[in-house]
Parts: C-alpha cells; sequence; structure tokens
C-alpha cells in the first residue's frame, strides 16, 4: 500500500533525461520539511524507456513520481487515468498510485503546470482580471498554461504568437473542443493564434505577456517588435534563473513595463500541486520559494 504516514519515509522520484539539473528534490525536501513527513526523492535519469523505469520504481515502493521532459507524452500513455488537464494538455507531469476497493493498483495522471502558473500570477498580483493576455510560442508548455488561463482566469482576450502559426492554432482549437464536449462555456471575448509577424503592428494591444518559448535558455529574444512590449503592464518568462531576470524580463524591463517576473514560482507552484495530491497537504509555497532562490545564489556562487 502507499505510504501515508507522515513518519514512514515516503518514496518519491522525478523522471526525465537529462535530469541531474532538477531542483525537484529539494523542492519537495523543503515541502516535506514544512509538513514534518520524512521522504526519499531520488532523480531517475529515464535512458530506455519510462513504462519500465516507472514500473521498476513503482514494484519497489514508488508512492508517486514527477515527470520532465522528454517524458511528459510517454507518462500520459502510461496511466490509467487522467485528470481533464492532463488530459487536454496531452502531457503529465504528476503521477499517483492509487488503489481501487478491491486492492487493485492503478496510476493517476496529473498536469499541474498551469495551476502552478496560475498561482504564481495570482501571488504576484498579476492584471488577469479583464487581461488582453498574449503567449509567445506554442510548445508543451503553452498546452499545459492554456487549460487554467481559460477557465480560471477572466480574461478579455488570449492571443498565442508562435513561429509555427499551426501549432498555436492546434492548441486552441484542442482546448476548446474539449470544453465544448464537456459542455463548460468559456467566457471570452477573443481566441487567436497568429505569428510574430502578424503582431508587428500590435502596438498597446497586450496588457500581460507571457513568454513560453524555450529562447531564454539560449539568451535569445522572441521575433516581436518593442511595439509588443509597449502596453503591457506585466511580463513573465515561464523560463527562470538564479538572480529572477531572464534575457525576455530585462527587455521588457528596458522598454518600461513595470512588473516582469521569471518562472521560477511556477516551479515551485507546480511542485506544490504534485505535493498536494499525493498527500493532501499544501504547502507554503513563498517559504520554499525564498529558500529556493538562495539555493540558486549558492550554486552560482560556487560555481
Ligand atoms: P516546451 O515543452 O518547453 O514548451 P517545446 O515543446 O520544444 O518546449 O516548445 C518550444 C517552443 O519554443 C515552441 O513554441 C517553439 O516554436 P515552434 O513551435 O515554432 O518550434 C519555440 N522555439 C524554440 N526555438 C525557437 C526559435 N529559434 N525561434 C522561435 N521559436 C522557437
Amino acid at each position: 500500500m502507499a505510504v501515508v504516514d507522515k513518519n514512514e519515509t515516503a518514496m518519491l522520484a522525478v523522471f526525465g533525461n537529462p535530469v541531474e539539473h532538477s531542483l525537484s528534490p529539494i523542492i519537495h525536501q523543503h515541502f516535506a520539511h514544512q509538513e514534518g513527513r520524512k521522504l526519499s526523492y531520488e532523480k531517475i535519469l529515464v535512458a530506455k524507456s519510462f513504462e519500465s523505469s516507472a514500473l521498476e520504481f513503482f514494484s519497489a515502493g514508488g508512492l508517486g513520481c514527477n515527470i520532465t521532459v522528454p517524458c511528459k507524452l510517454d507518462a500520459y500513455a502510461f496511466v490509467s487515468e487522467l485528470t481533464d488537464r492532463a488530459q487536454i494538455a496531452h502531457a503529465v507531469n504528476t503521477i499517483k498510485l492509487k488503489y481501487a476497493d478491491d486492492g487493485t493498483g492503478f496510476y493517476v495522471g496529473d498536469n499541474t503546470d498551469g495551476e502552478g502558473l496560475f498561482s504564481d500570477l495570482v501571488r504576484l498580483d498579476c492584471p488577469l482580471d479583464g487581461a488582453r493576455i498574449l503567449i509567445l510560442g506554442a510548445g508543451g508548455a503553452t498546452r499545459g498554461i492554456v487549460p487554467t488561463l481559460l477557465t480560471k482566469a477572466k480574461l478579455k482576450s488570449l492571443t498565442i504568437a508562435n513561429r509555427t502559426v499551426s501549432k498555436a492554432q492546434d492548441i486552441l482549437t484542442t482546448t476548446t473542443d474539449f470544453y465544448r464536449k464537456k459542455n463548460i462555456s468559456l467566457d471570452l471575448h477573443e481566441l487567436k493564434a497568429c505569428s510574430y509577424e502578424d503582431l508587428a503592428t500590435a502596438g498597446g494591444a497586450f496588457d500581460v505577456i507571457l513568454n513560453a518559448t524555450s529562447l531564454s535558455l539560449n539568451h535569445e529574444l522572441p521575433a516581436i517588435t518593442d511595439e509588443v512590449y509597449s502596453g503591457a503592464r506585466f511580463v513573465y518568462d515561464l523560463f527562470y534563473t538564479q538572480d529572477g531576470s531572464t534575457v525576455f524580463t530585462q527587455k521588457a524591463k528596458a522598454l518600461g513595463v513595470a512588473a516582469s517576473y521569471d518562472g521560477l514560482g511556477m516551479l515551485v507552484g507546480q511542485a506544490a500541486l504534485s505535493y498536494k495530491m499525493w498527500f493532501g497537504f499544501t504547502p507554503d509555497i513563498a517559504k520554499t520559494l525564498e529558500h529556493m532562490r538562495s539555493v540558486l545564489k549558492q550554486r552560482a556562487a560556487a560555481k
């Protein structure tokens, strides 16, 4: 049976490739410290198949796991039950082993990325109410966050701009189709997919801009004109850095955007929701976030 007693060591892990860099063990140990729980949380490098690594882990007593790049789709295929948001995102970042009444174990897959972002935007007082929001990029990260933004934030409009426009359109179509089939109405005036070039004349058109491309990793900027930033009150990069600024947030700041943040809070936020799924305990995100900033600072100083 899954261990839920706080004094017995609960066995968790993060699966990915690469996985060495993952901050998840430190984040979850900090949550466990808050709750007063004993935890083992290892990093498992998936060299061959996610399924065989995961089965080995669970048969050894694993209670749940996180999944990072590039295994989120494999985890989606692996589980026997999916939450709505994992279903729409077509990606699973959290698995919990549950037991049916007859004692049979089954795996539930969730995707906490969108809620993690949303909780961070709320924490940062992002002006979401009635906002015209622009998301740059249409990869896995965007697929994960759009369902939450469409259902939880009271947006005026949502635009996804991407180098490959069809991917942005696909996210909007599959997400809205999903909700239509479930008879969930989305109270939103405008949804749009476009290219970066289409934004050239969109000066002042967006209140909030989220960078969900992988460009910051290489210190590169999305190909949008300076005018697109003008009028924005809040920008957020899903990528995180040691000091909380990325090329994208620096650019926005230089152009006069009042509030600009990196994605460390989203990372801690999505982890907190995983932890809640496993143990029912809601960690204090702000405390762990502060801890993680100092961990990153120490790491940078040690280099
Ligand atoms: P993730 O899971 O982090 O979202 P991903 O699924 O590989 O990663 O998506 C990366 C995003 O960054 C995509 O929107 C990608 O644009 P395409 O869909 O057109 O590939 C974007 N991206 C990556 N490199 C880029 C580049 N050099 N120029 C513009 N966009 C780029």
